[in-house]
């Protein structure tokens, strides 16, 4: 990843020690455009033959802006600023020629780059990369890791919308290891690998894309604390899509007010320390108080201060991956989520009793219960 303005690699390990210190940002900069100019004339989106993977589907499904100011999409992102940046490598078995291609979300059209590189197999391979200034306008020196949160939840929205168009196992690549793009989601055409169900979303659990569209993030006050079932179905998803270095808990609100993780069996919760975690929460997350009132709240954690480069990336961009598809999980069990990305001195580790430094929260969903009316509206 490079820094937007300077063009110079960034040092991801001192960004993120410093996104987590108390140092609050300056002023907002300007942010430029709300989307990459890609160079050349913008192509037409072909129809989709039998069997092609509908590319401008699966865009529509998951990162194409519905307004013209570019706010409502189907992904979140923190402060609704949408650094991601997608580049196409298209395949045979696609509605669109073979080739390269820039994704431009807010007119949805595509920007034909050069040809497909020898080897591209077939489908499409989006390369996720950031825009870092559109973030950094608002959040500073605390921008690195949302980046990274933003561009897990962007592979997120592509992996599902492949899902609802019926591409049984699309590949998410969130290892790391690449600092530029971050992360890549390869979607091989539907008739390739058949429909069918997936150890990660079970066939009869599969997205529409009714839902993908109407995903959005419950404004603040989050009150009710989940039903057991909806708060441990929304850490099963969690902590399945976000294995690895992380560790999935939350903290919930009365009657019971403590911090729950999964049981080993996964099919129950336990409890992993008594007491209301959510005025913490509330201070940490850049002291959002409205935390400190929401039924529950989904926590990612792990990252150590001593984490190099590609952990901190893969950590970042499997909580974001994690957290998205959690949030529609939560919203099939009728409950009102919000993703919180900013948290400093978050460690969690620490504050319960264990060595400093090795526990830190990277990332979260604010969980409420849903009240009838808006249910029935939605
Ligand atoms: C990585 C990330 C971090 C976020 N952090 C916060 C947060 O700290 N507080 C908050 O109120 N919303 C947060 N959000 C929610 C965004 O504000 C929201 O996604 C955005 O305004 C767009 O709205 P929508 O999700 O309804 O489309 C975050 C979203 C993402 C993806």
């Amino acid at each position: 990843m490079q820094h937007a303005q300077e063009d110079r690699p960034l040092d991801l390990v001192a960004a993120l020690a410093r996104a987590r210190s108390p140092e609050r940002p300056g002023p907002d900069t300007p942010a430029g455009g709300a989307a990459r100019a890609w160079p050349g004339p913008p192509v037409a989106f072909p129809k989709a033959g039998p069997g092609d993977l509908d590319v401008q589907a699966l865009l529509r499904l998951s990162l194409a802006a519905s307004d013209g100011s570019g706010r409502l999409r189907p992904t979140p992102s923190a402060g609704a600023l949408h650094p991601v940046d997608t580049e196409l490598t298209v395949g045979t078995g696609c509605s669109l020629p073979p080739g390269r291609y820039g994704y431009d979300p807010l007119r949805h059209r595509a920007h034909r780059l050069g040809p497909r590189p020898d080897g591209t197999p077939p489908g499409v391979t989006a390369g996720l990369s950031v825009t870092a200034r559109r973030t950094v306008s608002h959040y500073g020196h605390r921008a690195w890791p949302l980046l990274l949160l933003d561009t897990g939840h962007a592979a997120a929205a592509l992996y599902l919308a492949a899902r609802a168009l019926g591409v049984s196992e699309p590949e998410v690549r969130l290892d790391g290891l690449a600092g530029n793009p971050p992360a890549a989601v390869y979607i091989p055409p539907p008739d390739r690998r058949g429909l069918g169900g997936s150890a990660r979303f079970p066939k009869s659990s599969e997205p529409t894309p009714a839902e993908l569209l109407a995903r959005r993030s419950t404004p603040p006050p989050l009150p009710g604390t989940p039903s057991q079932d909806a708060l441990r179905a929304v850490l099963a998803t969690a902590a399945r899509a976000g294995t690895g270095d992380l560790r999935w808990c939350a903290a919930v609100g009365p009657p019971r007010p403590g911090l729950v993780e999964p049981g080993p069996d996964g099919a129950t919760l336990r409890l992993w320390a008594a007491g209301d975690a959510r005025p913490t929460l509330a201070a940490w997350a850049a002291g959002q108080a409205w935390i400190a009132d929401v039924g529950a709240v989904l926590l990612a954690h792990g990252c150590p201060a001593d984490a190099d480069a590609p952990h901190i990336r893969r950590a970042h961009l499997r909580a974001g991956f994690a957290v998205h598809l959690a949030q529609v999980t939560a919203r099939r069990h009728g409950l009102a989520a919000r993703p919180v990305g900013s948290w400093q001195q978050a460690d969690l580790g620490a504050a319960l009793g264990a060595a400093p430094g090795r526990d830190w929260v990277v990332h979260a969903l604010a969980l409420g219960t849903r009240p009838a009316d808006e249910e029935n509206t939605t």
